[in-house]
């Protein structure tokens, strides 16, 4: 397929980018390298840089050539930010996405993969959740990536749009050239590798949440599985209509836990800084993702987290200061 990625230069996005270009999948990528890194592209993909809101561009680009499907994983992610400036997160989520809607309806392009978020759950009231669990962001971002779902599924309704929003849970770990890099890092197992090759300890934002340990609990899903889920999706967009699927593995692990694997991975000491609750971080995330099997016969295969803190923890060591960009 000829795929038109937009923030490609990211974490996930560069690694979807790798999974496809390997595929035999042709790309074009949108990123204003805001958070990414340019040498984070694979030099078989096109990166345009510019904003995936900006109609102008976009016109550009959908005239130029013919794109088969979008992959739409741009956005502002980061939970605390949104909780202090909740317009930056409707501003450049909602707002973006709805200008790449429009954008694809003027071409004609009418498949989508979408990034979403277990933060659109809010407060379990199960574990592992499935899709059907209410829908109750606590956190602005996560209220952002829902407006997006729905604006999608009313593109799917009203303009035969196809598209799938994943719902992804903690994307972690690297592939062997390709690792998590953020400018402005929030997420706990990349700064808990940089604190131990620093020697410093590393934050934990609360001990008196009611978990096994007292530390909030996440299910972490390697990067590459996240990836292959894309690649599972586009084949299948036009038959499944519209769904939105859950990328995680059904097994939560606490943030003390995974500190403690990364001691025993890196051989570090780490220390522990506790520190207070970070405003809209839920007690417990863990996706049932069965139906994701269902729809695309993807199960996680990389997502065990020893493979996941191993391949973060070569590629933290090989990039020590990230991206040279
Ligand atoms: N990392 C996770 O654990 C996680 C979990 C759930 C959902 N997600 C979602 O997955 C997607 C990718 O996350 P990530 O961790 O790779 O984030 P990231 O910040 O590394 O990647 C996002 C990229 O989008 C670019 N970008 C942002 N706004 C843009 C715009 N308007 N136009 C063009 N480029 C723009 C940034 O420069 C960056 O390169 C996001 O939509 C995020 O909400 C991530």
């Amino acid at each position: 397929m000829n795929l038109f990625v937009t923030g490609g230069a990211g974490y996930i996005g560069s690694i979807v980018i790798e999974g496809a270009i390997e595929a035999g999948h042709r790309v074009t990528t949108i990123d204003t390298l805001a958070e990414g890194h340019a040498s984070a592209v694979h030099t078989g993909a096109r990166l345009v840089c510019a904003d995936a809101g900006d109609r102008r561009a976009l016109d550009e680009l959908f005239a130029s050539e013919a794109f088969d499907a979008v992959v739409h994983l741009a956005a502002e992610t980061t939970i605390a930010d949104s909780m202090t400036d909740p317009a930056r997160y409707f501003r450049n989520n909602v707002g973006t996405t709805l200008a790449l809607l429009e954008a694809m309806r003027r071409h004609g392009i009418r498949r989508l993969v979408l990034s979403s978020t277990a933060a659109v759950y809010g407060e379990p009231e199960s574990a592992p959740m499935t899709e059907d669990h209410p829908v109750r962001p606590i956190n602005a971002y996560g209220e952002s990536k829902l407006m997006c779902e729905r604006m999608v599924e009313w593109f799917c309704r009203a303009h035969g749009f196809a598209a799938v929003a994943f719902r992804y849970f903690n994307a972690a770990g690297a592939s062997p050239s390709r690792g998590e890099a953020h400018r402005h890092e929030s997420h706990l197992i990349p700064i808990a590798f940089r604190a131990a090759l620093a020697g410093v300890a590393v934050p934990v934002y609360g001990l008196d949440y009611p978990t096994r340990d007292g530390s909030c609990v996440r299910d972490f899903v390697h990067v590459l599985d996240i990836a292959a889920g894309h690649l599972a999706a586009l084949p299948a967009l036009d038959r499944i209509g519209f769904a939105s699927l859950n990328l995680g593995t059904g097994h939560g692990q606490s943030v003390l836990e995974v500190v403690d694997e990364i001691r025993r991975i890196s051989g570090r000491a780490l220390p522990v800084d506790l520190l207070p609750r970070r405003p809209g971080d839920p007690v417990t995330l863990v996706a049932d993702g069965s139906r994701a099997t269902r729809l695309l016969g993807w199960t996680p295969r990389h997502s065990t987290l020893p493979d996941i803190l191993q391949s973060a923890w070569h590629w933290t060591q090989a990039h020590p200061m990230g991206y040279p960009d």
